[in-house]
C-alpha cells in the first residue's frame, strides 16, 4: 500500500492510458488505505468514485490493460491484520452504481435481456445506508460470530464489538435455523453522532484543550466497530440494519427479497422500514425521487437507493460479474461533500453585528448546486478545524443547510501556510471587534456601524415585523449609503421625491415605496416591537409583551417586576426589556416613530376560539396545503398556545408539513417531541389532543 499522499486526481496526468492507469491505481490505493484500514478517509466518497470511474472507464477502452488487482476488479478494501481472519463461507459482495436515470435504466434493461422473454421482474427497493458493511452468524438461534467485509472473501472479527449493539439480537426465536448468516450495515444515527461531539467538547473543555471533532457518522460508526476494546465500541452507540442473507442452513423455503426481509424482521433482527417492492423502472425511478425529497428527515444518512430483483430465482439466473451482482444496482444521490480549493477566509458582518468567517472558495458542485462560500461559523471552529487559505479542503452542503467546510485535507497542505488569525477590526466600520469570554462569536459593537444600520432597518421592513413591501435590500444599501436614512424612524420622514434623482427608481416605484411606507404604519403593536429588534424580543415574545400591556405606553411605563410577571418571561427578558426602553437613543427613537403616526396599540385578540391549547407549545416547519406560515401560528396563538420558531423539551408536538427544517425534526427526534402532519394538527386545534 502506498503511504505517501499523491495528488488526488487531475493535476500533472500522464499521457499515455498505461501510465494515467498506473497513477490512478497508487491514488486509488492510497485512498482505499485511508478509507478501509485507517477509517480516516482524506477525501469524500464522491471524489474516490469519480477516480475509480476514470479507470473503469479507461479500461473499458483498452481491456488489454486491466489486471486482476486492479481496484475496479476487487471488493472493497483489504483487512486489518489486528483483528483475527474471518473467511467468509459465500462472499460478500459490493454494488455497482449508478449515476442518474440513464444508468438505472441501462441496468433493468440488461437484465431484462439476460431474462429473455420473462415478463419485467419486480424490484424490491431499499435505502443504501452509509456505514460498514457487516456479516452476523447465528447458530441455533445464538449469535456466534460477526465480522466486517474485508476484501469480500476474507474479513475481521468483530464479535465482541457486535455484540455491544442494542439492535442486534444475541439470541433468536426457537424456530431460527441451524446456521443463519445474516449481512446489514452498522451505522451511527445522527442524533447519536452529535452528542458524542457535544460530549467531546464537553471533555475538550474540563481538560483545558482544543476539542477533536468527529467529521460524520459514517466514519465514526467505522471506527468505532474497529475498536480493539468493544467497551469504546459500547459507548459509542451505534445501530444495524439488514438487508440480506448470506449462509442459510434449515430456514425457510423463500421466493423473494420482500419476503427475506420480512421474514428476517419476524426473527426480531432490525429491518429499515422504507423498504418496497414495485412493478416497473419508472416506479422505482419515482421511489427514488421521493426518497431523495426525504433525504433530511430520517435520522440517520443514506446516500442512494438499492434496487434489488425481488424474486430470488430469477437472482439466482442473473448471477454475478468478478465483483457485484447483476440483479442489484446501487443508485447514488448527488454527493454532499466534495473538495476544492480554500482561497481566502473573510468575515461577514451580520444585521446584529456577528462577525462570522466563511471561507472563499474555488466553485464546486456539492448537494447538486454550485457552491464558491462557505460558512465556518466562529473562530473556534476555524481554529478547530485548523484551515487555512491555499488549503484542499472538504465541503458539505446537505440539503437546505448553508454549506459548511469540513476540514483540510493535510497531506495536500502547501508547505508554506500558515494558521489563520481572526480580525482585530471590523471589515465594514473599521472599530474594533470584541468577543466577550465564555461567548464563540465576535461582534463589531459599533451601534452606527453601517451593516448594522442596514441590518435594523431591513429587519424593521421585513415580512412578521413591518412588512414594508418594496424597500427591499438594495434600496436600504443606497438609503444608508447616501445618508437619507440612518435608523428606522428616517423611513418616516423619507423625502420621496427625492428618490426620483437616482436611476434605479421611476415614478411607479416611488409611489409603490410611499405607500407601502404609508401602510406600514398600522401594523398592530406586535410586530412594531418585534421589528424593533429589542433584546431578548422575538416574534412569540413581541406578540406576547404587546397582548400583556395593550399599549406602547404601558410598556414603556412597566416596572421591571410588571414585566418579569408577563407569562413565560423572568428577570432576564424584563430587564432586557426595561434596560433596551430607557436607552436615551431609545427614547428619542420612539419619540420619532409615535410622531410619525405609527400604531401603538395591540390588535384585539380573537376570542371567538375555543382555548384548546391554552399554555402549549406547538412549532411548525415546512409548508402545510391548508395554512400560510402565518395563519398557522395564528390558529395555535388563538387557541391559547405559542408557536415559538424552535423545538425545546417543552414543545408539545412538532407540525411538519412539505420540507420540514431537517435540524428541527431531529431535535424532535431526540427531545422525544411528537412530530405530527397536517391532519392530525388539525385535530389538535380542535380538541387540544395528539393521535394516540
Ligand atoms: S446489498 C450482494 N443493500 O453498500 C449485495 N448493500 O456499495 C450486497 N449497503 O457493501 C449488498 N445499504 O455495505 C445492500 N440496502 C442495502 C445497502 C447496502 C448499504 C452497502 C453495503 C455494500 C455497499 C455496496
Amino acid at each position: 500500500m502506498s503511504s505517501e499522499s499523491p495528488d488526488t486526481g487531475d493535476v500533472g496526468k500522464p499521457d499515455g492510458p498505461a501510465a494515467r492507469i498506473a497513477q490512478l491505481k497508487a491514488v486509488i490505493a492510497y485512498h482505499a488505505e485511508r478509507y478501509y484500514e485507517l477509517d480516516d478517509p482524506e477525501i469524500p466518497d464522491a471524489d474516490y468514485d469519480k477516480l475509480l470511474r476514470e479507470l473503469i472507464e479507461i479500461e473499458r477502452t483498452h481491456p488489454d490493460l486491466i489486471t486482476t488487482d486492479s481496484p475496479s476488479q476487487v471488493v472493497g478494501g483489504p483487512r486489518n491484520e489486528t483483528f483475527a481472519p474471518v473467511a467468509h463461507e459465500m462472499p460478500m459482495m459490493s454494488l455497482h452504481n449508478a449515476f442518474g436515470r440513464e444508468e438505472l435504466s441501462a441496468w433493468s434493461d440488461r437484465a431484462v435481456k439476460r431474462l429473455e422473454d420473462r415478463p419485467v421482474p419486480a424490484f424490491a427497493t431499499e435505502l443504501k445506508f452509509d456505514g460498514l458493511a457487516i456479516s452476523l452468524r447465528y447458530e441455533d438461534g445464538i449469535l456466534v460470530q460477526g465480522a466486517t467485509r474485508g476484501d469480500g472473501r476474507v474479513g475481521e472479527d468483530v464479535t465482541r464489538n457486535v455484540m455491544t449493539i442494542a439492535d442486534i439480537p444475541h439470541r433468536l426465536p426457537a424456530d431460527a435455523p441451524r446456521v443463519l448468516e445474516v449481512r446489514g450495515e452498522v451505522y451511527m444515527r445522527i442524533s447519536a453522532f452529535q452528542a458524542l461531539n457535544v460530549r467531546q467538547v464537553e471533555l475538550a473543555e474540563a481538560a483545558g484543550r482544543p476539542p477533536k471533532l468527529f467529521i460524520n457518522p459514517r466514519n465514526t460508526a467505522a471506527g468505532s466497530l474497529r475498536q480493539k476494546d468493544a467497551s469504546i465500541t459500547a459507548e459509542r452507540k451505534l445501530s444495524f440494519f439488514c438487508y440480506q442473507l448470506g449462509v442459510v442452513d434449515n430456514g425457510p423455503e423463500l421466493t423473494s427479497h420482500t419476503q427475506t426481509l420480512e421474514w428476517l424482521g419476524s426473527l426480531g433482527l432490525p429491518v429499515n422500514e422504507h423498504s418496497l417492492s414495485l412493478a416497473s423502472v419508472e416506479a422505482v425511478a419515482d421511489r427514488i425521487v421521493e426518497l431523495e425529497s426525504a433525504r433530511h428527515d430520517f435520522d440517520y444518512e443514506f446516500d442512494g437507493v438499492v434496487i434489488k430483483v425481488d424474486d430470488l430465482g430469477l437472482q439466482a439466473e442473473l448471477g454475478a460479474d468478478a465483483k457485484a451482482p447483476r440483479w442489484a444496482i446501487a443508485y447514488k444521490l448527488p454527493p454532499e461533500e466534495a473538495t476544492t480549493t480554500l482561497i481566502d477566509i473573510e468575515v461577514s458582518i451580520g444585521p446584529s453585528g456577528q462577525a462570522t468567517p466563511f471561507a472563499r472558495l474555488e466553485t464546486v458542485r456539492v448537494g447538486g448546486v454550485d457552491v464558491s462560500t462557505a460558512t465556518l461559523h466562529n473562530q473556534d471552529q476555524v481554529a478547530v478545524k485548523d484551515v487555512r487559505p491555499g488549503d484542499t479542503v472538504i465541503v458539505r452542503r446537505a440539503g437546505d443547510v448553508i454549506p459548511e467546510v469540513v476540514g483540510p485535507v493535510m497531506s495536500v497542505r502547501p508547505d508554506d501556510s500558515s494558521p489563520w488569525r481572526f480580525p482585530k477590526d471590523c471589515p465594514v466600520c473599521g472599530q474594533p471587534l470584541v468577543r466577550t469570554d465564555g461567548v464563540a462569536a465576535t461582534f463589531c459593537v459599533n451601534f452606527h456601524c453601517p451593516r448594522q444600520i442596514r441590518g435594523r432597518i431591513e429587519h424593521f421592513a421585513s415580512r412578521y415585523a413591518m412588512d414594508i413591501e418594496w424597500l427591499g435590500e438594495k434600496n436600504v444599501d443606497l438609503f444608508v449609503s447616501e445618508g437619507l436614512v440612518s435608523d428606522v424612524a428616517d423611513l418616516y420622514s423619507l423625502d420621496f421625491d427625492k428618490l426620483l434623482e437616482f436611476e434605479r427608481f421611476g415614478q411607479k416605484l416611488v409611489d409603490n415605496l410611499r405607500d407601502a411606507v404609508e401602510a406600514s404604519k398600522t401594523r398592530p403593536l406586535g410586530n412594531l416591537l418585534f421589528g424593533l429588534r429589542i433584546p431578548e424580543i422575538g416574534q412569540v415574545n413581541a406578540q406576547t409583551l404587546a397582548e400583556a400591556f395593550g399599549s406602547l405606553t404601558g410598556i414603556t411605563g412597566a416596572s421591571v417586576e410588571d414585566l418579569a410577571a408577563v407569562d413565560g418571561f423572568g428577570d432576564v427578558i424584563a430587564q432586557s426589556v426595561h434596560n433596551w426602553f430607557r436607552r436615551p437613543d431609545t427614547v428619542d427613537l420612539i419619540d420619532r416613530l409615535v410622531a410619525a403616526g405609527l400604531t401603538t396599540t395591540a390588535a384585539e385578540r380573537d376570542t371567538s376560539q375555543l382555548q384548546t391549547l391554552a399554555g402549549q407549545v406547538v412549532v411548525v416547519s415546512g409548508t402545510l396545503d391548508g395554512f400560510t406560515r402565518d395563519g398557522a401560528r395564528e390558529a395555535i396563538v388563538s387557541r391559547g398556545g405559542k408557536s415559538p420558531g424552535s423545538v425545546s423539551k417543552k414543545t408539545m408536538a412538532l407540525v411538519v408539513g412539505a420540507e420540514p427544517g431537517a435540524s428541527k425534526v431531529s431535535k424532535a427526534d431526540s427531545a422525544g417531541v411528537p412530530i405530527i402532519d397536517e391532519a392530525a394538527f388539525m385535530a389538535l386545534l380542535d380538541t387540544g389532543r395528539l393521535p394516540t
